[in-house]
């Protein structure tokens, strides 16, 4: 059988991967597809920049590879939304099945890219784009259509899980444990999407779209990083029984879903407070799964190519529109308000010394029906009050914050964090 040859756009780290792995696992490939694979082209910017690369593979001309009838199936490892966008909506244009390792573009573009797909019968398929190694897109799209799944909540960030663990087993500044992220080649190209969320928000918008089958517009996913979490927290966290986590979360309640990114306290019994490092994992709950856990490698060049190359192999395996590719079951969902989700709160109040004080931020939570399950009071300056509530509206408990926080005796705007659930 004549070799199926494929396309690249982008040779960087994970291209290269990409490139290595195919070559190095060609036996196997062949027994699976039934035919040996090649990359006959890759896209990118300055070759020069690719020592390492064989002669003739490159090229800076993206119509070598739209063009070239021989080429069927193209993966997207070069990152970014211009001129990547434009360049896969051609190659869907001109038949070629593509995969992508680009949460943003899916994220932003998808219903365009998706669109584009189907009307020209081919393939889209994005595994990389969440979570590197962990197979979490096709075991939502492929194994869990009749499961039920009403939540997922994950940590789908390596850089900042990494930057978590290191500050609290080694202590390191927030700072380093980032640097460290980006020289092990964890971080996006700009950390900023690390660090503020936006990179999990993306993620989450492509989970939630899949599991829940609507379009769940990045936009609409409200996002906090670890950017902006203090040290003091995740020690206070730390001292109450919890690990502080960077969840990305979505939720299905009636025919209403949320999707959103948040600093979360989660129970050092919870199975998402063992993951440390750059390991990511998703939990996927269902009416008739219970719950499932997926656990592994959510970054690294090496990690990323695996998703890639499985998703090649699929689209090869299954030549034509693969059954997963139409989209007409996607529909049209409300909205489901933050402020009424519920969950268990930690909420840190920076306070002057004073009397009286502890009893103004037990009634302002107390007005609001929330209901205080522990508090801890520690000297730093003025003092911290740290509170875990008892199960209340996220509404509620962030309208008592927002209450003390105006008061006279309060030092800096209060902190508010949900716990995460087991059983929710
Ligand atoms: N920068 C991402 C992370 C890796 O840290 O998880 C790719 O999504």
């Amino acid at each position: 059988m004549s070799a199926t040859r494929i396309g690249l756009l982008g040779y960087g780290n994970v291209g290269a991967a990409v490139h290595r792995l195919l070559d190095g696992g060609a036996a196997a490939i062949e027994r699976v597809t039934g035919g040996p694979v090649q990359v006959a082209a890759a896209l990118v910017r300055d070759p020069g920049r690719h020592p390492a690369a064989p002669g003739g593979l490159l090229t800076t001309d993206f119509a070598r590879l739209r063009d070239d009838a021989s080429i069927s199936v193209v993966a997207e490892v070069m990152g970014g939304i211009e001129p990547t966008r434009a360049h896969v909506l051609a190659l869907l244009r001109s038949g070629k099945s593509v995969v992508s390792a680009n949460k943003q573009l899916l994220a932003r573009h998808g219903e365009e890219l998706f669109d584009a797909a189907e009307e020209h019968g081919v393939q889209l398929r994005f595994e990389a784009s969440v979570c590197a190694a962990i197979p979490v897109v096709k075991v939502l799209r492929e194994s869990m259509i009749v499961s039920g799944v009403h939540r997922i909540d994950g940590i789908v960030n390596g850089t900042t899980n990494f930057i978590l663990s290191r500050m609290v087993q080694t202590g390191a500044a927030y700072a380093d444990a980032l640097a460290e992220a980006q020289a092990l080649g964890y971080a996006e190209a700009d950390p900023t999407e690390d660090v503020t969320g936006a990179d999990a928000a993306a993620k989450i918008a492509i989970l939630a779209s899949i599991a829940f089958h609507t379009r769940v517009r990045l936009e609409e996913v409200e996002h906090a990083g670890i950017d902006r979490l203090d040290l003091s927290d995740v020690e206070h966290a730390a001292e109450l029984g919890y690990a502080t986590k960077l969840i990305a979360s979505a939720i299905q309640s009636g025919s209403a879903v949320v999707a959103r990114v948040h600093p979360c306290l989660v129970a050092r019994d919870h199975p998402l407070a063992a993951v440390e490092g750059a390991f990511n994992a998703v939990m996927l709950r269902g009416e008739s799964i219970r719950e499932v856990i997926l656990e592994g490698p959510g970054a690294g060049g090496e990690e990323t190519a695996t998703a890639v190359i499985g998703d090649l192999l699929a689209v090869i395996g299954t030549r034509g529109t693969g059954f997963l590719q139409h989209d007409g079951y996607f529909r049209g969902l409300d909205r489901l308000p933050v402020r009424e989700l519920e969950s268990p709160f930690y909420l840190r109040f920076d306070v002057e010394d004073e009397p009286g004080v502890l009893a103004q931020v037990a009634q302002a939570l107390a007005e609001r029906g929330a209901s205080v399950a522990q508090v801890v009071q520690r000297s730093a300056g003025g003092v911290h009050i740290v509170i875990l509530t008892h199960r209340a509206r996220e509404g509620a408990v962030r309208d008592a914050a927002a209450a003390v926080g105006a008061l006279g005796f309060s030092r800096s705007e209060p902190v508010v964090l949900p716990v995460l659930e087991r059983g929710a």
